[in-house]
C-alpha cells in the first residue's frame, strides 16, 4: 500500500448553525458564554442595516450590554485592531460579536487576540504565534466568500510595512458561527461577485494545496459545484434567499476546505497587493486565478481535471493541453459574466511595483502551500500577465 495516502491530517471546525434567521441566536450564545458585555465589531455600511439591529436587540433581550465599534475598513489595518482592543478593555467587555466580511471578522480575531495577549497585532504574525485563547468570538459572517467565521485565519494589514500579515492559529477559530443567508440579501453586486470569487479560490486553491486531505477535498469539491450552480443566479436575482443560502453553503464549504488544507500563490499575491494598494481582495483573487492555475496545472493536472469537472465543464475526448485551456476558460467566463473586468494595470498597478509585490508575495505563509513552488521570475510573470 502507498503510505502517502495515510499521512497523518488534522481537521478543526468550529460549531455553526446555518439557516434563516441564526443571526438572531447571538444573544442565546453570548448568554452561553456568560457574557455580560459584548464587543461588536462591524463596519459603517454593516451597521445601518435592520438586520444588524436585530443582533444587538437579540443581545439586549438576552440581558447583555454591546459597545458597537464599527471603524473597520476593507483590508483592516493593526491601528483598526489595537483600537478595538482598547475600546473593549475600556468597556470591560467579555465577549466578541463579529458581524461583517472578512474585515470584520479579521479584525475581531485580532482584537481578541492583543485583549488577551497583550503586545502588538504584528507580534502574532504566522503559525502558531499565540499562547492565550482569545475570549469567545461569536461571528455572522454577511457575505458568501471570507470563510473567516470557521477558519484559523486572521489577514491584517501592517501599515507600518504596507504589508498584510497572515496569523493562522487554532487559538482564533471562532467559538460559533451564526451562519444567515438574510444579510446577503441586501449585498451589492459588485460584493457578491468579488466576495463569490473569494469562495471559489479558497476552494480552488485548498483542492490543489500540497496540505490537502481527503476531509478538505470533500469540502473543496462540494463548495466549487454549490458556487458554480448559484453564484450567477444570485449575482443576477440578489434578494432570492434560497440562492443566497446556496452561496453561503459553498462560502462554508470553501472556508472549512481551505482552514484546514491552507491555500496558495493566488491568495499570497492577492495579500501582497491589499498590503500594497488597498484593493479589494475578492477582486485580486478573481484576476490572479486563471494566471496562477495555469502556472500551478502541470504539477497536478489530475486535480485541476476534478475541478474542471466540478464546474461543469465536459473535458471527455480532449487532450492534456485542451483540458487545460477549458478548465482555464471557464473560470475566466464565470469571472467576466460576473463584471470583473478590469486589469491589475487599470487598478492602478505599475510594472514598477511588481517586484516588490512579487518579493512579499513569496513571503506570505500560503505559498508555503502551493502545489509547484515559484521563483520571484516566475511570480512576477503571473502579475504581469494580470496587469
Ligand atoms: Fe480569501
Amino acid at each position: 500500500m502507498n503510505r502517502d495516502n495515510l499521512e497523518l491530517r488534522k481537521f478543526v471546525a468550529p460549531e455553526f448553525i446555518i439557516g434563516a434567521d441564526a443571526r438572531l441566536l447571538a444573544g442565546r450564545y453570548a448568554k452561553n458564554f456568560s457574557s455580560q458585555h459584548v464587543l461588536v465589531v462591524t463596519d459603517p455600511n454593516i451597521a445601518r442595516n435592520s438586520w444588524f439591529s436585530d443582533v444587538t436587540g437579540s443581545l439586549g433581550d438576552a440581558g447583555i450590554a454591546s459597545t458597537i465599534f464599527s471603524s473597520v475598513t476593507p483590508n483592516p489595518r493593526d491601528t483598526e485592531v489595537m483600537e478595538g482592543a482598547n475600546i473593549y478593555a475600556e468597556a470591560a467587555c467579555d465577549a466578541i460579536v463579529a458581524i461583517g466580511g472578512g474585515s470584520a471578522i479579521d479584525c475581531a480575531k485580532g482584537i481578541g487576540i492583543v485583549s488577551s495577549n497583550g503586545k502588538h497585532i504584528s507580534d502574532y504574525e504566522g503559525v502558531d504565534r499565540i499562547t492565550v485563547p482569545s475570549p469567545p468570538l461569536i461571528c455572522i459572517p454577511t457575505t458568501a466568500g471570507t470563510g473567516a467565521e470557521v477558519s484559523q485565519f486572521a489577514i491584517i494589514n501592517n501599515t507600518d510595512r504596507n504589508v498584510k500579515i497572515t496569523i493562522i492559529s487554532k487559538k482564533i477559530v471562532p467559538d460559533i458561527a451564526l451562519i444567515d443567508p438574510l444579510p446577503l440579501t441586501t449585498l451589492t453586486p459588485e460584493l457578491t461577485a468579488h466576495t463569490g470569487m473569494d469562495a471559489l479560490t479558497h476552494s480552488v486553491e485548498a483542492y490543489v494545496s500540497n496540505a490537502s486531505s481527503p476531509v478538505t477535498d470533500i469540502h473543496a469539491i462540494e463548495s466549487i459545484r454549490l458556487i458554480q450552480s448559484s453564484l450567477l443566479s444570485a449575482y443576477r436575482t440578489p434578494k432570492n434567499i434560497e440562492l443566497r443560502y446556496q452561496t453561503m453553503l459553498g462560502s462554508l464549504c470553501a472556508g472549512l476546505a481551505f482552514s484546514n488544507a491552507s491555500l496558495g500563490a493566488v491568495h499570497a499575491m492577492a495579500h501582497s497587493l491589499g498590503g500594497f494598494s488597498d484593493l479589494p481582495h475578492g477582486e485580486c483573487n478573481a484576476l490572479l486565478l486563471e494566471h496562477v492555475m495555469a502556472f500551478n496545472f502541470p504539477a497536478c493536472p489530475g486535480r485541476y481535471e476534478a475541478i474542471g469537472q466540478a464546474l461543469g465543464t465536459d473535458l471527455s475526448a480532449l487532450g492534456h493541453t485542451e483540458k487545460k485551456e477549458k478548465i482555464i476558460d471557464g473560470i475566466r467566463t464565470l469571472r467576466e459574466t460576473l463584471g470583473i473586468t478590469d486589469s491589475l494595470g487599470n487598478l492602478g498597478v505599475t510594472r514598477e511595483d511588481i517586484p516588490t509585490l512579487a518579493q512579499n508575495a513569496l513571503r506570505d505563509p500560503c505559498m508555503a502551500t502551493n502545489p509547484r513552488q515559484p521563483s520571484q521570475k516566475d511570480i512576477e510573470r503571473i502579475y504581469e500577465e494580470a496587469l
